[in-house]
């Protein structure tokens, strides 16, 4: 099944490119909708969006995976961000990541299949004296010895 066969959202998407169609920045606008319309932006989509605006797949497909904020696969409700900068390395953190993809049995950019949980490795969240440090959304963990990631992840299962 395609996030396209949702109609009435098709229909707001349809919308949005007929606004911006030969306007400047069309692909970035539409992308942007697209993205809270279908909370990602795959590959049909983007087709959809090319054919829409009239411009090439390469153009919307060099948008969409320029800007981070596009997200090409479907994301969990709960990003995990396990910071891989250097205090945090030195404290662990590959450990702390590896507990993680065992528990979840995904890797890091991959989502579970339930769609509860999305892995990613990030760069230095900018709490290095709590170091190694997750955040689940807004939440901060630190101090973080592997064992602490089962009663950590439970809680969001749990929710
Ligand atoms: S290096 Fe991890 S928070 Fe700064």
């Amino acid at each position: 099944m395609s996030v396209l066969d949702h109609k009435d959202k098709l229909q707001k998407l349809d919308e949005v490119i007929a606004a911006n169609k030969g306007t400047r920045g069309a692909v970035m606008r539409t992308l942007q909708s697209a993205q809270d319309i279908f909370e990602h932006v795959p590959k049909d989509v983007q087709m959809y969006i090319a054919k829409g605006l009239d411009v090439t797949l390469s153009e919307v497909y060099g948008v969409a995976t320029f800007y981070s904020q596009f997200a090409l696969e479907p994301r969990g409700e709960y990003i995990i961000g396990v910071c891989m900068g250097t205090a945090c390395y030195v404290k662990g953190s590959a450990l702390i990541l590896e507990r993680i993809e065992n528990e979840l049995d995904v890797l890091p950019g991959q989502t579970t299949p339930d769609l509860k949980f999305t892995l990613k490795d990030t760069r230095c969240l900018g709490a290095c004296g709590l170091a190694p440090v997750i955040m689940i959304n807004e939440d901060v963990y630190g101090r973080l010895v592997p064992d602490d990631i089962p009663g950590i992840l439970a809680k969001y299962k749990a929710m």
